[in-house]
């Protein structure tokens, strides 16, 4: 029996592991992060397993953590995605390429004029995934000394957006007519100057790029506070949460589809992926000694910086064996601290316990057979709770090839997930409408 509807699947790639000892577990390729080669065998085999898109966050710093932790971090070196992503285009077909792009630290001309040339070169497979920026010392990197106001930056991604929508409906559809007769390349009634004039920007326009494949690259959207799930609302296609425990989830997600819905947008055209870690085994026991066994090769100062970034407040003084002492809101991501808040009192954890649980990642975990695998996440499907899931993989190649060549197939076997793809643009995979131009009809 098919099911309802079907799970769209991101690969999570930062740009490989979540985990911070992924590259430490036997048999991985530790310099995957940073190694063409790899990077390509992995697109491939993603595509090979019908996944919707290579999701690949991005960071404008060195994670802001002390040397005693940053010296273990295997994400230390990565691609930018906007050089990396068109590089697996070329040797891609199929699979969506999803990239990071700050709203707080880019400019918007030049934003609009990489995603749609990712979006021309891949034949329509580009995503741009809107963040803020959480981590602080990117401040550091643009002239600035501290990290702009929360609340500012998300008015100032509303705006962003705005500028870089308008600026890929530069063009309509079908203005190049490339008569050679006459000599005219394309039709000037059929560009729209943008002329934006607002609270953060000042862009003329037009962009000196055709509209994208897509009209526009998907827009996905990472950050979980009432700012963050009310841009969502308003803008993204695609939402990547944070994930958690599954009440927790379907509480995001009836509150995100409500906001969706209260926007005047249809809430179908809008899917909710979380971030899941998922680590397969033949059995039970080999899945948890696997889980087991990353853990165990997270030291102790990995676990400590973890704990000091999802709370926007350096742990490293508190006292280990006690319960977390209060500490101040932050200016970072305001949804990472009430995760952690909340992980902390569920488990009755004290700081080294938090720390621990943290240091390797502390977020949503799938952990079994293919069999057990895919039942939850049936059961986040048909619970409401998702729309599908960003996977993360616990080392690379080996989580990758287990959770395309088991898990995968069990999808497949169900009806939970495509056996081949439908369409060519990443839209088409995830289900989502072209948007029109808003300057010219159709
Ligand atoms: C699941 C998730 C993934 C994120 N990925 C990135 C990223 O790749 N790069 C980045 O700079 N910020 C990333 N962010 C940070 C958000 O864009 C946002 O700036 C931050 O979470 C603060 O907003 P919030 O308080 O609404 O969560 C991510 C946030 C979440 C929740």
């Amino acid at each position: 029996m098919p099911a309802y509807r079907q799970l769209h699947l991101g690969a999570f790639m930062r740009p490989v592991s979540i985990h911070t000892a992924w590259w430490r577990y036997p048999g991985a390729s530790t310099d995957a992060n940073f190694n063409f080669a790899h990077l390509k065998r992995f697109a491939q085999t993603l595509e090979r397993g019908k996944f919707d898109a290579f999701f690949m966050a991005d960071h404008l710093a060195v994670l802001n953590m002390p040397v005693a932790a940053l010296k273990r971090s295997g994400t230390v070196t990565s691609f930018d995605p906007m050089v990396l992503l068109p590089a697996l285009a070329a040797v891609t077909e199929r699979i969506g390429l999803i990239a990071t792009g700050s709203t707080t630290f880019d400019a918007p001309y030049n934003l609009a004029r990489k995603f749609a040339s990712l979006d021309a070169l891949s034949n329509g497979r580009a995503g741009w995934n809107i963040v803020t920026t959480s981590n602080p010392d990117a401040a550091l990197n643009f002239g600035m000394d501290e990290h702009m106001d929360h609340a500012m930056r998300y008015r100032r991604a509303r705006e962003f957006y705005e500028v870089v929508t308008g600026l890929w409906d530069s063009f309509a559809d079908n203005a190049f007519s490339r008569d050679v007769e006459s000599g005219i390349f394309f039709d000037p009634a059929k560009l729209h100057t943008l002329n934006h004039d607002g609270e953060f920007f000042k862009v003329r326009g037009p962009l000196n790029v055709a509209r994208p494949v897509q009209g526009w690259p998907v827009i996905v959207q990472a950050g979980a506070s009432g700012d963050g799930r009310q841009l969502a609302a308003e803008t993204a296609e695609v939402v990547f949460a944070a994930g958690g425990p599954i009440g927790v989830a379907q509480e995001f997600y009836a509150d995100v589809k409500a906001r969706t819905r209260a926007a005047g947008r249809n809430p179908s055209h809008l899917k909710i992926l979380p971030g899941a870690l998922v680590i397969v085994g033949e059995s039970m026991a080999e899945a948890n000694a696997k889980k087991q066994l990353l853990d165990s090769l997270v030291h102790p100062d990995s676990g400590m910086a973890a704990l000091s970034i999802a709370l926007g407040t350096d742990a490293s003084g508190f006292d280990l064996n006690a319960p977390l002492p209060p500490t101040p809101d932050t200016n970072d991501s305001k949804s990472a601290r009430e995760r952690v808040l909340d992980i902390a009192a569920r488990n009755n954890f004290t700081v080294g316990q938090l720390a621990q649980y943290l240091g390797g990642y502390g977020g949503l975990q799938f952990v079994g057979t293919p069999a057990s695998i895919a039942d939850e996440m049936q059961a986040w499907l048909e619970g409401d709770a998702c729309d599908g899931f960003n996977i993360m993989f616990p080392t690379l190649p080996a989580g990758l090839d287990e959770f395309v060549d088991m898990v995968v197939p069990e999808l497949q076997g169900r009806g939970l997930f495509r056996k081949e793809y439908e369409g060519t643009t990443l839209r088409e995979h995830l289900g989502l409408p072209r948007p029109p131009n808003r300057f010219f009809a159709a």
